[in-house]
């Protein structure tokens, strides 16, 4: 089938990312945009129109007027998704040589800007949920202990990235987090990618964006959290730690010089139906319709697990001793897409479209499941990875990354040092990095999750030759 005749097709239940849900989502005036001549949005950076990076025209005014209902000092719109602006906030931070402190759950573009800024990841651990394996939140305490064990180090450490909410929707007190890397002098850049619709601050009960608390940086991913097309991100600066011209120069470097100007007006329209009335009251709305749906698969004994974003529902398919990437294949062929399947659970994006009468389907079809798989049951505890509280790689990423090199089988790998990234996408969480040693405990871990991610995880591993 082409591409065309692929993307033309609309007969699934969309619970998966971009948050628009098939443009169900999208923002009116966005919508009334494509819905005009085909292609007469597509326009280059005319004077009028301007660039992310040019001082004059409307995405400079645009780029003000958000940052200024933002709170903020400076924000610029990202065409190559968080990725792309993660990457230049870190290129901006550090300079090469120096190190970011990262939690182990960082997603695998904050190592690509290690591997091509030549900057020293310091890795610190993450507490670990071991009833549905995924990395938890971590409390000031935590954060404490990993800094004392950075300094033992002794490297030269620039900045500070926290990812928060996760891919899954825990959030942490990011309040407290914040002030301790303030108090060390280091200035935080906060991975909000899942999180940008907490800039609306809705309600009390929901968590608040790193923004409030004071965070020098902030990534969002307009397309993941809020409803902006696939590809639109946007970076807010605040406070003075880190100089506007060095973020614009590293923005520079990894922009295209041909940004698209119907994905940086998805970027601004998103960010309106944030921060605008029309578009809070529309996602109240689509809150509590959510809440409702979580309640109705609760009340039929769907097994959800809590996190601190509505909009994403974690199924916990190894309470039952299923898999969650196997679970995501029952619900496709069912035409239910699901987002992020992982060994122990399958995590809904409900996005920013509405789902109402769905909830009958998704317990018929979870029941379903159930009887279908009894015989198969496997029970599930998931194995703490074996991370110390910090780790640098043994060699430095970059000089690894573009060392000569051999395929080995895993089993065979202890004592190797990795030249690539072992990462599961999604959720684009590295399990092993270029420059890490392949000691034991983690080859026999990487083994154990090959077991569970069979597609994704292959049974060797390029090696320093
Ligand atoms: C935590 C986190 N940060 C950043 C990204 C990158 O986002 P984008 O797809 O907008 O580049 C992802 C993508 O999965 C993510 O999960």
């Amino acid at each position: 089938m082409s591409l065309i005749t692929l993307l033309s097709g609309n007969s699934s239940e969309n619970l998966f990312l971009p948050a628009h849900g098939r443009g169900k989502g999208l923002p009116e005036k966005l919508r009334n945009l494509l819905k005009l001549k085909p292609g007469i949005w597509d326009l280059p950076e005319l004077f009028e129109i301007g660039g992310p990076l040019i001082d004059e025209g409307a995405i400079a005014e645009s780029q003000k007027c958000s940052a200024y209902k933002v709170g903020v000092d400076r924000c610029w719109y990202g065409v190559n998704g968080a990725t792309g602006l993660l990457q230049s906030s870190l290129l901006a931070l550090a300079r090469p040589g120096q190190a970011v402190l990262m939690p182990r759950n960082i997603h695998k573009s904050c190592i690509q800007a290690c591997l091509f800024g030549g900057l020293t990841p310091i890795l610190f651990d993450v507490p670990f949920l071991s009833d549905r394996g995924h990395a938890s939140v971590f409390d000031r305490t935590w954060l404490q202990t990993v800094f004392c064990k950075a300094k033992e180090l002794e490297e030269d450490i620039a900045a500070v990235v926290l990812v928060n909410p996760t891919y899954q929707g825990y959030s942490a007190d990011i309040e407290s987090l914040i002030k301790e890397i303030h108090s060390h002098s280091l200035p935080v850049l906060v991975d909000e990618a899942h999180g940008a619709y907490l800039i609306s601050e809705l309600r009390p009960d929901l968590p608040k964006s790193a923004l409030s608390f004071g965070a020098d940086l902030v990534v969002h991913s307009l397309h993941k959290s809020a409803p902006g097309l696939v590809q639109s991100a946007v970076l807010w600066s605040q406070g003075g730690k880190v100089d506007p011209f060095r973020i614009e120069r590293s923005i520079e470097l990894l922009q295209t010089s041909s940004p698209s100007s119907l994905l940086l007006a998805s970027c601004e329209s998103a960010i309106k139906e944030l921060i605008e009335s029309q578009g809070q009251k529309k996602l109240i709305s689509l809150i509590e319709e959510a809440e409702s749906f979580s309640d109705f698969l609760i009340n039929h004994e769907v097994p959800l697990l809590d996190n601190s974003d509505p909009l994403r529902i974690i199924l916990h398919s190894s309470k039952f001793g299923l898999s969650g990437i196997e679970v995501d294949k029952q619900f496709i062929k069912k035409r239910i897409i699901g987002e992020l399947a992982e060994p122990g659970t399958l995590t809904f994006c409900l996005g920013f479209s509405s789902h109402k009468g769905l909830e009958k389907k998704f317990v018929r079809i979870w029941n379903e499941i159930l009887k279908s798989s009894f015989s198969q049951q496997k029970f599930y505890l998931f194995t703490r990875p074996p991370f110390e509280i910090v780790a640098t790689p043994s060699r430095p990423c970059s000089f690894s990354w573009g060392s000569n090199f051999e395929k080995v089988n895993l089993k065979d790998s202890i004592g190797r040092i990795s030249v690539e990234m072992v990462c599961p996408y999604p959720p684009g969480i590295p399990l092993l990095i270029p420059g890490e040693i392949l000691d034991k405990a983690r080859v026999d871990w990487l083994i154990e999750q090959r077991g569970f991610w069979p597609e994704q995880i292959p049974d060797f591993v390029r090696v320093v030759s």
